[in-house]
């Protein structure tokens, strides 16, 4: 099962994508994620992505591609992925779609969570991100066993250096021009549905499974 989350920023992406990898044994893969990695780590891959993502833009497809290609050719991949955050540009779905196409692949469900843009300014201020292993949290919606600490891996809470106001207006203006237009991209190719993103975290992950179990 290959899945692709779409939505726009703080539409629950990832807290989505992570119930889903966890139900379903399969990686849960996000680009955010993997450069928050590098960046942490001080790596030259992390060094170009922060100027981009401090400014709210999107890293080039180029780098993006090819980081996200060799990371689904892992072996632990060969039984599907949930892909969160990745296409973001038509440019970044032909390549997935081209890469796939190669051995007679595809993506299974385009799922969009649909949020509007009044409800993610609202959210953002709250999120806190697992310094560690990305796991999302939220200080009101989702909190942690124990404030500040990661549930999962004992990691950090910290507020994520792109969630200030100003950067979060950027980045829904660049989601509306470059990654709204995947909506029309995968319903063309008959795998888009799309749920209701204001409702409850655990409404939403209902509505999902219901999509994927038919
Ligand atoms: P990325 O990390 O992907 O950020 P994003 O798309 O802006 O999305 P977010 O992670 O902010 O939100 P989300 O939808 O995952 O929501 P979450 O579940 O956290 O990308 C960051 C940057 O990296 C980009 O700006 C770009 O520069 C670069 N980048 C990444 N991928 C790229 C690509 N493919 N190409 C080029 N550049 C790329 O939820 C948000 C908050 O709301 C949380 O606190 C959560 O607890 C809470 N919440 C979730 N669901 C609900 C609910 N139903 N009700 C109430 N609260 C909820
Ligand atoms: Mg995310
Ligand atoms: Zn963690």
């Amino acid at each position: 099962m290959k899945i692709v989350m779409l939505g726009a920023p703080g539409a629950g992406k990832g807290t989505q994508a992570q119930m889903i990898a966890d139900k379903y044994n399969i990686p849960h893969i996000s680009t955010g994620d993997i450069f928050r990695f590098n960046i942490k780590n001080g790596t030259a891959l992390g060094k170009e992505a922060k100027s981009y993502m401090d400014e709210g833009k999107l890293v080039p497809d180029e780098l993006t591609v090819r980081m996200l290609l060799d990371r689904v050719s892992d072996e632990d991949c060969r039984d599907g992925y949930i892909l969160d955050g990745f296409p973001r540009t038509i440019p970044q779905a032909y390549a997935l779609t081209g890469e796939l196409g190669k051995t007679g692949d595809k993506i299974d469900f385009a799922i969009d969570v649909d949020v509007p843009d009044e409800n993610i300014v609202r959210r953002m201020g709250g999120r806190r991100a697992c310094q560690s292993c990305g796991s999302t949290y939220h200080v009101e919606y989702a909190k942690p066993r124990q404030e500040g600490v990661c549930d999962r891996c004992g990691g950090k809470l910290v507020l994520r250096d792109d969630d200030k106001p100003e950067t979060v207006s950027r980045r829904l203006e660049v989601y509306h021009e470059q990654t709204q237009p995947l909506i029309d991209y995968y319903k063309k190719a008959n795998v888009l549905h799309s749920v209701d993103g204001t409702c409850d975290i655990n409404v939403v992950f209902a509505d999902i499974v219901k999509i994927l179990e038919g």
